[in-house]
């Protein structure tokens, strides 16, 4: 009989090793090397429904298809989830057979929405199976109630055991299977606990199976560790079609869905959500409520056009400069790249008449979006020119563009669609940059705003009036007596 090994798997990685280690040499994480027993031979890999039009040809073990006689997965192949803010992260709705997972913190409303999306999906006369392997059915149920489904017939199922919800789902097909969560899932065959790296990598692998053979859309929800990654499983990354975060900070309203990775449509689009007291209601126009609480005539706010995958959506960046006595000034930012903010303020060092030496700088995205664009530095220059020097910038402004170590500004991207927005929204005074103007078709835009075309961060400043000395807040005294 073989002996019953047993190895050291990492559960962050899914590395594994021969003997214990402190730090996984694979990817560097801590104590997160688990003692698993050896898992059984790997089962057969799935195999493709033989198509209906187009027959495989059958030389060799295996079925091979011609391209030209391979039925595509076509739009028709698609099912509308009827919300149009997921179907817009999805590229168009649910493809048939595809295998998604959707991530988020505890608490952020996985359950929530996938609860919606059922019941959406049943409307659109699709059968959905609901396993939660999480809740018992009432819990589920009084779920779906209070999220207003009272006539939606989503199939609820409370189910851990894997081996049950292969034989429920192979017996009962649904168009879409959803397992809340992954991690609580377990199969018998191997014999670590629920949620470490076997056991998820083993129970993904077998409903991958189903997804692809019985052309059932399987969606699972994942739970995302301390750091922000889906817990243990990198694996599972690999293994799905889509993967979806759900993020939101808990302490607002706003919940943003996001395709980090995509098979059947494009990444980067933004759903946008709001938490209510009955589920989450979808925010068509997102700029508005961003902007909502924002008030003119402040220092060091400004307005950023963002684009979010295809859609434009507006923000308000805010800075604080004040004096420090620290001897390295503080440089903190919430929702952006701090190291863009040290770059900028060197930059403004460099090639404008301010200065923060001695000054300590706070930047922030309000709303809890997080921007990774460079197309936000001009917004966030202008927003520290105001603060620094205290003048508030001009009524209905708006900003977007690429600031460069010499302090050119450079041409962003879909700069038509970003002013369209900012236009539709009564912006009156944008400002891009220069390079963008040949593209432009200023005919286009309605609502005749003024465009302030940006070749240099010199020009920006002389525009917003932040070239002229102004007086600053009073001076603060040291212990020593002398002025800071
Ligand atoms: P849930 O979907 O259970 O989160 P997850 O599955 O990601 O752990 O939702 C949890 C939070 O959502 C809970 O703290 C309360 C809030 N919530 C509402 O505000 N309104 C609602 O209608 C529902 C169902 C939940
Ligand atoms: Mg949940």
């Amino acid at each position: 009989m073989a002996k019953n090994k047993s190895a050291f798997v990492c559960q962050s990685c899914g590395a594994k090793r021969a003997k214990w280690e402190g730090r996984c040499s694979e990817c560097g994480e801590w104590n997160t090397i688990v003692e698993e027993k050896a898992q059984p031979e790997p089962r057969k890999g799935w195999v493709s429904k033989a198509s209906e039009s187009g027959g495989p040809s059958k030389a060799g073990s295996m079925d091979v298809y011609n391209l030209i006689d391979t039925p595509s997965l076509d739009a028709g192949q698609r099912i509308s989830t009827g919300m149009s803010e997921v179907d817009r992260v999805l590229g168009g709705g649910l493809v048939r057979g595809s295998y998604i997972l959707l991530g988020g913190d505890p608490g952020i409303g996985k359950s929530t929405i996938v609860m919606q999306i059922a019941g959406a999906l049943t409307r659109q006369s699709a059968q959905v199976l609901y396993i939660s392997a999480e809740e018992s059915v009432q819990q589920t149920a009084l779920r779906a109630r209070r999220l207003g489904l009272t006539n939606e017939r989503v199939d609820l199922a409370a189910e851990s055991s894997l081996d049950a919800i292969f034989d429920t789902a192979l017996a009962r097909k649904p168009d879409v299977l959803i397992i809340d969560s992954i991690q609580t899932v377990y199969t018998g065959d191997i014999e670590s606990a629920p949620g470490s790296v076997s056991q998820v990598r083993e129970c993904a692998g077998r409903l991958l199976s189903l997804a692809k053979t019985q052309a059932m859309t399987v969606i699972l929800i994942g739970h995302v560790t301390k750091d922000g990654s889906l817990a243990g499983p990198r694996v599972l990354e690999h293994m799905v079609d889509t993967v979806l975060a759900f993020e939101g900070d808990g302490h607002q309203q706003f919940r943003l869905l996001r395709a980090l990775k995509n098979r059947f449509g494009a990444t980067n689009e933004l759903g946008v959500f709001q938490m209510t007291s009955d589920g989450l209601n979808q925010v068509p126009n997102p700029s508005e409520l961003f902007l909502e609480e924002r008030r003119e005539n402040r220092y060091g706010s400004a307005v950023f056009a963002a684009m979010e995958g295809s859609r434009p959506v507006l923000c308000e960046i805010q800075a604080l400069c004040t004096s420090t006595q620290l001897p390295n000034p503080r440089r903190n930012a919430i929702g952006l790249d701090v190291n863009r903010v040290h770059m900028l303020a060197a930059v403004l060092e460099k090639h404008t008449s301010l200065s923060f030496l001695n000054r300590d700088i706070y930047a922030n995205v309000v709303g809890g979006l997080r921007l990774t664009e460079p197309a936000v530095d001009l917004a966030l220059v202008a927003a520290l020119m105001s603060s620094e020097k205290q003048i508030p910038l001009p009524a209905s402004s708006c900003f977007f563009g690429e600031v460069g170590l010499t302090g050119e500004v450079r041409g962003a991207n879909l700069a038509l669609e970003r002013v369209k927005e900012a236009v539709k929204l009564g912006f009156k005074n944008i400002y891009l940059p220069a390079s963008n103007q040949k593209y432009l078709q200023v005919q286009e835009l309605g609502g005749s705003p003024t465009l302030h075309w940006i070749q240099e961060l010199s020009q920006l400043q002389a525009k917003l009036g932040a070239n002229v000395e102004r007086k600053r807040q009073a001076p603060v005294e040291s212990e020593s007596g002398l002025e800071l």
